[in-house]
């Protein structure tokens, strides 16, 4: 009942074009037309010399779609804000990198299978805040706050969006241009452990971008929390599932060769997916028998209002999900308990 009614919300999701991407390529007009409605949804600018480049690549994509929805049937393949993108321009949209992730990290609690409900949304309960739209390689940044707001708002009753750009800023040293932007969420958790603190979303305007750390005189949007450390989940679809019962659970997967960026709705599976190295952070929300229910932050237009229905039960290695599983402790600080 549960998966069904998440999967029944989406059906309205994403643009709705008057011409489908079967019909798209079925006449140069036909593309042409639906290669407007596109551009009159998303508003890229391009120099117009780069026009016709944009709709080849277009075309690719609705070729993609194509091929998708005529193999599978659990999940349905759309037109994306990333239609006409180059691979190097959805390549911004990522950001992890796995090699820097940290040793660190405790195990898991581990919970009884037999004392799993059969679902659990932490949306349901109001403890997710809307989906962003990550510009630059900031997707470990957002996969770091949506754990610790839902903690928050366990600990306080109050839902506040944390400043992922302070994450993006301050983590890493500036200037480490190898890096590019991109991180890891345990790092981001341990950086909140050692400083203590993490600024509001409302006094950090997202940039995506590095920028200088410096956040002095800025509220402490965790005054009276600590993070004291994380913790890594199994590795297996049932390690996500038990980190879920504590709250949402930063994960990993490989979205290069995924077809991910095409991905509108359904049960998502792709077994052809290469498993090889995880490029991108996101952050599991929920779960049902059937799904895991994944937060992304590639804005409501891209996805099932830019969220992504895990299949669960698939053999094979799942596009790494399972592999990098962590989720943040909360707890409030002592030094703070007479306070309010
Ligand atoms: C990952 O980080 C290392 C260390 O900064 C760097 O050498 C490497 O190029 C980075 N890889 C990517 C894909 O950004």
């Amino acid at each position: 009942m549960n998966s069904l009614l998440f999967v029944l919300l989406g059906l309205t999701s994403c643009y709705a074009y008057s011409v489908t991407p079967e019909q798209g390529l079925q006449s140069s007009r036909a593309l042409l037309s639906l290669y407007q409605e596109f551009q009159s949804q998303v508003n890229h600018e391009y120099d117009p010399a780069e026009v016709s480049m944009r709709i080849k690549i277009f075309r690719n994509t609705l070729k993609s779609i194509a091929e998708v929805n005529s193999q599978q049937s659990s999940w349905k393949a759309g037109v994306t804000k990333f239609a006409d993108m180059t691979e190097a321009e959805i390549n911004q949209y990522r950001g992890l990198n796995a090699s820097l992730f940290t040793q660190g990290g405790e195990d898991p609690v581990q919970v009884v299978p037999a004392k799993l409900g059969s679902s659990l949304d932490w949306r349901a309960r109001g403890h997710v805040t809307p989906v962003k739209d990550q510009m630059g390689n900031s997707c470990w940044t957002f996969a770091t706050v949506t754990c610790i707001e839902a903690l928050y708002k366990g600990q306080t009753q109050r839902l506040v969006e944390f400043a992922d750009q302070e994450l993006m800023d301050c983590v890493y040293p500036t200037n480490d241009a190898g890096r590019n932007g991109r991180g890891t969420y345990n790092a981001a958790f341990d950086w909140i452990k050692k400083t203590g603190r993490l600024g509001l979303r409302s006094e950090a305007p997202h940039t995506g971008v590095d920028g200088p750390c410096n956040y002095r005189g800025k509220t402490n949007g965790l005054a009276g929390y600590s993070v004291t450390g994380y913790r890594n989940t199994d590795i297996n679809e049932g390690g996500i599932v038990a980190g879920l019962t504590q709250g949402p659970v930063a994960v990993a997967l490989q979205t290069q060769g995924s077809r991910l960026d095409i991905y509108t709705r359904g049960l998502y599976h792709y077994s052809t997916c290469p498993g090889t190295f995880a490029d991108h952070a996101v952050t599991a929300v929920g779960y049902t028998r059937e799904v895991i229910v994944i937060k992304n932050s590639w804005g409501t237009n891209w996805g099932d209002r830019g969220y992504l229905f895990w299949a669960r039960g698939q053999k094979g290695h799942n596009c790494m999900l399972y592999h990098h599983g962590s989720y943040p402790l909360l707890s409030r600080s002592a030094e703070e308990e007479v306070e309010e």
